[in-house]
């Protein structure tokens, strides 16, 4: 029998050893009597082959759930695919890619847990505490120890058990993979082009979002921050939320002496207000926060900040370039307008990369 590096063994509890201290070759400090083992009973599984058998079987149905629920997963990624004009798809979609995902983890889970609890041998250890790493002799018990679980648990004879096992293991990632299809941009037109146009065209009005009110140049006091979205979007039938994604623009007004405005771009804004795109240029998050004393945007996903003084130029974090300014002005009955689209693709700075490195 094999000891550790204290000279003590790792063996079997006997039956007599069950009313002794076990586990632990510290001396006990408190005044409570270790009350030891209870008795142990065996299992039915134990005693009875047939009935271990039948559990056996009654796993590997498990193990066969699981793999089948992983293969619905995936059948329903196709079935029910996602249109982006019906939310009844994306609810659809998510509900049996859900329940088939989940449902193949909770029984892989369960199966391997019926295997450990009723067939797997169930006997008790006692085992002195020592230093982390083992001596030689422990790591030769530990290797001892797999071949000894190995033949217990039954892996490599239990056959039907441990093939329905791996094969509910290597069908478990299957829907993962599957859900990757979505990044393959397939015949859809390059994103560029589809983050170079919005909906702002000269003239449109800026109205709030979500109520799709009209904006008073005056209503702009100082300090004061609208979301704003370009007025017909509430009223599109398709596409809603992709335009909007893009389209979605802060509007705010700064004292005119704080707004260092270059050349080509102080006919953008009116009377010290600004608008700028909201979709951050690092990777898209919404850019919510406005900071008032300081006039500065912050993207609460990963820390950029803008200078809003200064045509929103990143002063700190991961952020690749300036916010996309929209030029506004006002119409005849004084409401906010835009002068026309952005003059640059709006959110992630890819399009850049792409042009740099020519891909
Ligand atoms: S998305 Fe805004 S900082 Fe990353």
């Amino acid at each position: 029998m094999a000891e550790d590096e204290h000279g003590g063994q790792l063996r079997t509890v006997t039956s007599s050893e069950r009313q002794v201290s076990t586990g632990t070759s510290l001396p006990v400090t408190d005044g409570f009597e270790n009350p030891g083992l209870p008795e142990h009973t065996p299992r039915i599984t134990d005693t009875d082959p047939s009935a271990a058998k039948r559990i056996e079987r009654l796993i590997a149905v498990v193990f066969w759930v699981s793999l089948a629920a992983s293969i619905f997963a995936v059948v329903a990624y196709f079935v029910w695919p996602i249109n982006r004009d019906d939310f009844a798809s994306i609810r659809l979609n998510n509900l049996f890619l859900g329940v088939g995902i989940a449902t193949s983890m909770l029984t892989l889970g369960v199966g391997i847990a019926a295997w450990g609890k009723y067939l797997m041998q169930d006997h008790e250890l006692v085992e002195s505490r020592h230093i982390t790493k083992g001596s030689p002799a422990t790591r030769a018990r530990a290797v001892e120890i797999f071949a000894q679980a190995n033949e217990e648990s039954g892996f490599g004879r239990r056959t039907l058990l441990r093939n329905s096992l791996i094969g509910a293991v290597l069908a478990l990632p299957i829907p993962g993979i599957v859900l990757f299809r979505d990044l393959y941009n397939g015949n859809n037109p390059d994103p560029v082009e589809l983050l170079s146009e919005t909906m702002w065209d000269k003239g449109i009005r800026l109205v709030r979002d979500p109520t799709g009110t009209p904006i008073l140049a005056s209503e702009v006091t100082i300090g004061s921050v609208f979301h704003v979205i370009p007025d017909g979007l509430i009223d599109l039938e398709h596409g809603m939320l992709e335009e909007k994604a893009k389209a979605v623009v802060l509007l705010m007004r700064l004292p005119q002496d704080r707004l260092i405005e270059s050349e080509q771009r102080k006919s953008w804004s009116y009377n010290g207000i600004v608008a700028y795109s909201k979709v951050c240029t690092h990777v898209g998050c919404p850019v919510a926060l406005y900071e008032q004393q300081t006039h500065h945007l912050l993207c609460p996903c990963h820390q950029s900040q803008f200078d809003v003084t200064e045509h929103c130029k990143v002063i700190f974090g991961p952020a690749g370039r300036p916010l996309p300014q929209l030029p506004i002005t006002v119409d005849n009955d004084g409401y906010l307008v835009a002068q026309s689209d952005f003059h640059e693709p709006v959110g992630p700075s890819f399009w850049d990369r792409k042009h740099d490195y020519n891909i």
